[in-house]
């Protein structure tokens, strides 16, 4: 078995689901936004504010494909199916797991968050959040291998199922 991908929006829960992959699996855990944390030097809203998203993207870009070369779970940003270059490394992949989820849940979950800060929802009201969600939602679709619905899961079951249907438990 290779690597497993978790893409999916803000709020999706994939750094929460990677975890809990990654203990159930054995495998190693990928975190792009704090590999990419790591290597800025500074929290990612900061480094959009001082040197902008362009900038960001290509970090990103950088560390997935670094990422992707590991047996790992691989949790992604949200905005990793927005470079075309880096769909088409998601598309080499067998494993790519969308985390679906009901953008009003999403909205909801984004703005109870404490713990992350996100500079492309922290400054924008709900509809422009959705908006951008649904900006990417085929690429997510068209991306993903395996689309599992979060909307109202606990993150075992999500967990639980996602191993079910790779047929590894
Ligand atoms: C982003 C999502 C964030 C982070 C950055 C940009 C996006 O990751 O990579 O703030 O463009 O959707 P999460 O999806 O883990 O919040």
């Amino acid at each position: 078995m290779s690597n497993i991908i978790l893409i999916g929006f803000m709020g999706s829960g994939k750094s929460t689901i990677a975890e809990l992959l990654a203990q159930k699996t054995g495998k190693e855990l990928v975190d792009l936004d704090a590999e990419i944390t790591k290597a800025i030097g500074m929290p990612i809203t900061e480094y959009f504010a001082t040197k902008g998203e362009a900038a960001f993207r290509e970090i990103e870009s950088l560390k997935l494909a670094e990422g992707l070369k590991s047996d790992a779970i691989v949790a992604t940003g949200g905005g990793i199916v927005v470079a075309e270059a880096n769909r088409q490394l998601l598309g080499q992949h067998p494993t790519v797991v969308y985390l679906q989820t009901d953008p009003q849940v999403l909205v909801q979950r984004i703005r109870e968050d404490q713990l992350n800060q996100r500079p492309l929802a922290d400054e924008k009201s709900d509809e422009e959040i959705i908006q951008l969600f649904m900006s990417r939602i085929h690429h997510y679709e068209a991306s993903a291998t395996l689309s599992i619905d979060t909307t109202d899961k606990a993150p075992s079951v999500v967990v639980a199922e996602i191993l079910e249907r790779l047929a590894m438990v």
